[in-house]
C-alpha cells in the first residue's frame, strides 16, 4: 500500500482508496457536499486552484470521468490541458516519464491518469516532483478511486449510515476497477454486507473483496438490498467475449421491474456508466424513481473539485518561494 499523504497528513496523491482513513474519507464527502449544486442551480465557481495547471492524460477513452475532471478543475480556477493518447502506441516508461518531466517543465502541478495496464500511476508518483500530484482516473480493473468516493456519496446523500446497509453489486466484477474502489471505500466506512453477483467467471478471485457473499444468482443477491449497484460487462478487458450473448446476460442477470421488486422498497439503483441499455439493465429501471445514476454523474464532479481542492491545498506547501 502506498502512502499517499505528505508528511503533514495532508493528500497528497490519489491513486487508490486504500489506507485512507473512514475520517479522510468523510472529509472529501463534506467537502463535496459543499460543492455540489443540482442542475438548474448555478455551478459553485472557486478560486481554490488558481494559479494551478492540471493535465489529463487519457490512455483509454472517457466520457463522463475525463468532462467531470475537466469541469471540476475549471469550476476551482486551474488552468486545464486535456492530452488525448489513446492512439499512442504502449511506448511507456521513460517515455511516458519525459511527457511528464516535459509538462512539469511547463508547471503542471497535477496529473490526472487513465490507463488500460496496471502500474503508471504509482510509477508517475514514484518519479513525480515534490510539488507535483498525482491521481488516478482509472486505472486498468485495479482502481478508480474518485468513482469509489462518489458511489459513496451518492449513498450517503440518501442513507446517512453505512453500517447495516446492504449493498449488491451486479455484473461483471471480476474486471471492474469501480467495483474494487467502491467495495474499498464501503467497508472503510462501515458497510459489512457486500454481495457480489456475477456469472462464475465474472467473479473476482477468491482471495479478493474479503468478507463479501457471491452468487451467482441474481434473484439470491439482491433480495433485500438496500442499494444495487450494476456494472456493465467489460468485453475490451476479457480475452473472450461474455460467455452469454446480450439477450441471455439480460435474462440471467439484468435488472427489469420485476426484479427491483425483491429488494428494499426503497433500494438505489446505482450504475457507474455507461450503461447498456437492455443489457444489463432496463431502460426503465435506468429511468426509474429508484435510480440515482444522473446523481452519481453531478457527484462526480463535486467529488472531484473536492479531491482537487485538497490536493491543491497540500501541494501550495511544497512550492518553492519566488
Ligand atoms: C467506468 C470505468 O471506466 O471504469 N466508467 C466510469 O468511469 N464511470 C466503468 C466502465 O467502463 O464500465
Amino acid at each position: 500500500m502506498r502512502v499517499q499523504t505528505d508528511g503533514t497528513g495532508g493528500l497528497r496523491h490519489l491513486i487508490s482508496l486504500d489506507g485512507l482513513t473512514r475520517e479522510m474519507l468523510m472529509a472529501i464527502l463534506d467537502r463535496a457536499e459543499s460543492y455540489r449544486r443540482f442542475p438548474g442551480q448555478p455551478a459553485y465557481e472557486g478560486r481554490e486552484l488558481a494559479g494551478v495547471t492540471l493535465a489529463n492524460l487519457f490512455f483509454e477513452p472517457s466520457t463522463r470521468t475525463r468532462a467531470s475532471f475537466d469541469l471540476a478543475s475549471r469550476r476551482l480556477g486551474a488552468h486545464v490541458i486535456n492530452l488525448d493518447l489513446q492512439s499512442s502506441s504502449r511506448a511507456k516508461g521513460e517515455t511516458m516519464l519525459d511527457t511528464i518531466y516535459t509538462l512539469e517543465a511547463m508547471n503542471t502541478d497535477i496529473f490526472v491518469i487513465r490507463d488500460s495496464e496496471p502500474g503508471l500511476p504509482e510509477f508517475l508518483m514514484d518519479h513525480a516532483a515534490p510539488h507535483v500530484s498525482v491521481i488516478s482516473a482509472g486505472e486498468a480493473h485495479v482502481s478508480h478511486p474518485t468513482q469509489g468516493l462518489l458511489d459513496v456519496l451518492t449513498i450517503r446523500s440518501h442513507r446517512r449510515r453505512f453500517a447495516g446497509l446492504k449493498v449488491a453489486i451486479v455484473g461483471d466484477i471480476r474486471h471492474s476497477r469501480v467495483a474494487r474502489s467502491t467495495a474499498r471505500a464501503l467497508k472503510t466506512l462501515g458497510t459489512t454486507d457486500l454481495r457480489l453477483v456475477a456469472p462464475q467467471p465474472l467473479l473476482p478471485e477468491e482471495d479478493e473483496f474479503a468478507g463479501a457473499l457471491r452468487f451467482t444468482r441474481v434473484e439470491d443477491g439482491i433480495t433485500g438490498a438496500d442499494v444495487i449497484m450494476m456494472l456493465r460487462i467489460q468485453k475490451e478487458r476479457m480475452a473472450q467475449a461474455a460467455l452469454l450473448d446480450d439477450q441471455a446476460y439480460f435474462r440471467e442477470y439484468g435488472l427489469d421491474a420485476r426484479r427491483v421488486k425483491l429488494a428494499s422498497p426503497d433500494v438505489l439503483v446505482m450504475h457507474p456508466g455507461p450503461m447498456n441499455r437492455g443489457v444489463e439493465i432496463a431502460s426503465d429501471v435506468a429511468d426509474g424513481p429508484h435510480s440515482v445514476i444522473r446523481e452519481q454523474v453531478n457527484n462526480g464532479v463535486a467529488v472531484r473539485m473536492a479531491v482537487l481542492a485538497c490536493i491543491a491545498a497540500t501541494l501550495t506547501r511544497h512550492r518553492k518561494p519566488l
